[in-house]
């Protein structure tokens, strides 16, 4: 399973990025708002910093809008990649960037037929937003669980990108399934290598090394 991390802070981007973890970056208007910069100027510094696909999203809602704005984000950086909302004009937006070689990101889905949809527009990646759907009552991963299936019939190239994502069970049980990639806010991405046991059974190796007297 990739890792992305679902932020437009740049720090917070490079820190991850040193780890080696980090296979790209996901941002939307919320999170650009968030960093409080210009947003073509985050994007191109992300874009530095990782090799991997950093998806910038367009604000236009209709075709040639998004078309237009997408166009001037991919001179960006090659590894832009083109966010669309799951809509008909997001549709035909996606569809005209994959027939030119561009990645598309067609974020905003919530349902097994918005996913099959953007498959047969040739999305690169499909985001299907799971705490999103957790927050209504309904069941996020169950959807994970649903497009991985639709996907695999079919051998559909689409990357299913797991969004909106809030914990480690959700990306857990989201690479049992099959999905290929996780956005993953930083705290969550954190959040992954800790457990209670690590920190109490190093402090116990630590304590019974000093026991040794020895030095390494
Ligand atoms: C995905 O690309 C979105 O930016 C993101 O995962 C949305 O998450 P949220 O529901 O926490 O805003």
């Amino acid at each position: 399973m990739k890792f992305f991390v679902d932020t437009a802070d740049v720090k917070e981007i490079k820190e991850l990025a040193d780890t080696g973890l980090l296979d790209g970056v996901t941002t939307n208007p919320t999170l650009i708002a968030k960093s409080g910069r210009k947003f073509k100027e985050v994007i191109a510094e992300i874009c530095a910093i990782t090799p991997g696909p950093v998806s910038a999203e367009v604000i236009a809602t209709d075709v040639q809008g998004m078309i237009a704005q997408g166009e001037d984000l991919a001179k960006i950086a090659k590894n832009v990649a083109i966010k669309v909302p799951l809509t008909w004009d997001g549709l035909k937006a996606c569809k005209y960037f994959t027939d030119k070689g561009i990645m598309v990101n067609v974020t905003l889905c919530f349902s097994a037929a918005q996913a099959l949809l953007a498959a047969k527009a040739g999305a690169t990646f499909i985001s299907p937003f799971v705490g999103r759907l957790d927050d209504i009552g309904q069941n996020g991963l169950a959807l994970i669980e649903e497009i991985c299936l639709i996907y695999q019939q079919y051998e559909f190239d689409t990357q299913v990108l797991v969004a909106s994502v809030r914990n480690p069970i959700h990306i857990v049980e989201s690479a049992k399934m099959g999905a290929h990639v996780a956005t993953i806010p930083p705290s969550v991405l954190k959040q992954l290598a800790s457990h209670p046991l690590t920190d109490k059974g190093l402090a116990a190796f630590l304590a019974d090394w000093e026991k040794t007297g020895q030095t390494l």
